[in-house]
């Protein structure tokens, strides 16, 4: 299928590692000119140019910070206009929310509420003006399962996804997208810092809980990046304008409901 946006430009932001990474390739793939933003160079350096050799396409890379103005800036500077947004960046360690400060909470609500919404702010309208805009952020499908664990992820996301709701109502009907991806358990960094943070309060190993959370998903794996990466660029495409305001799952059947 052609997915209708080749030549369209893209600013992902978490596109050197993991998820973002693979959104990113995939819009490679299909034409999208890509610009990766992420905070250290060297890995950005290195996925522009694996992508760049894998897909033959035209993928640039920024230095960028999304929790910071500055860093939003600049990644606004390397890529004005972007046609499609992918808000993606660290989600917050485990803990006990007896152990985290007020200043815990604002570094998570800036990575996974105020920064995403920050880069929506700055680019929605121009995407309205031009009748085209696919926004998506990476969130968790923490905002429909709580991880016990996890409670600084659970409350910042949710904040996202609530605002998001409201917006994408508004933005649709000029042909502007907005939906979150919400992931199961994906074979990342990200995952690997996660049960490193979990080894000391479970007692238990790093190749103990990596398998035991792999099996005891339905799937009796964990999610590959590249699903989500085909997810997201499906999303991101000419035939997706009907698919707003969604909340999307991508977790092996791992949620327990119907609906
Ligand atoms: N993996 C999972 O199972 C899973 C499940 C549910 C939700 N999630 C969430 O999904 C998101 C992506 O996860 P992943 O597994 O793909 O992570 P990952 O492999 O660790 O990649 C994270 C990417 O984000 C970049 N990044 C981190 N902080 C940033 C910031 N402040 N500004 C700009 N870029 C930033 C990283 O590069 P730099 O560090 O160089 O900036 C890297 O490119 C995270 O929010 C994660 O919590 C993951």
């Amino acid at each position: 299928m052609d997915l209708g946006i080749a030549g369209r430009r893209a600013l992902v932001f978490g596109g050197s590692k993991g998820m973002g990474r693979a959104c990113a390739h995939q819009l490679a793939a299909e034409g999208v000119k890509v610009f990766l933003a992420a905070r250290t160079e060297t890995t950005l350096a290195a996925a522009a140019a694996e992508i760049c050799a894998a897909t033959g396409g035209a993928v640039s890379y920024v230095v960028a910070d999304i929790t910071t103005d500055a860093g939003r800036a600049a990644a606004l500077a390397a890529c004005p206009a972007p046609d499609i947004l992918v808000n993606n960046a660290d989600g917050a360690p485990p803990g006990d929310f007896r152990q985290w400060t007020p200043s815990d909470w604002h570094a998570a609500i800036d990575a996974m509420m105020i920064g995403p919404i920050d880069m929506i702010r700055r680019t929605v309208d121009g995407m309205i003006e031009r009748r085209f805009g696919r926004i998506v952020n990476i969130v968790s499908r923490s905002v429909k399962t709580p991880q016990l664990e996890l409670g600084l992820s659970n409350g910042a996301r949710s904040g996202l996804v609530g605002f998001v709701a409201g917006l994408a109502r508004q933005t649709v009907r000029h042909n502007v997208t907005i939906n979150n991806l919400l992931p199961g358990v994906f074979a990342t960094d990200a995952q690997r810092h996660h049960i490193e943070g979990m080894l000391e309060s479970t007692g238990k190993s790093f190749e103990q809980l990596w398998n035991e959370r792999g099996t005891s998903n339905p799937a009796g794996r964990y999610g590959r990046p590249e699903e989500l990466g085909a997810l997201c660029a499906f999303i991101c495409s000419g035939h997706a304008g009907y698919i707003c305001g969604q909340n999307i799952l991508i977790d092996g059947a791992a949620y327990p409901g119907t609906f």
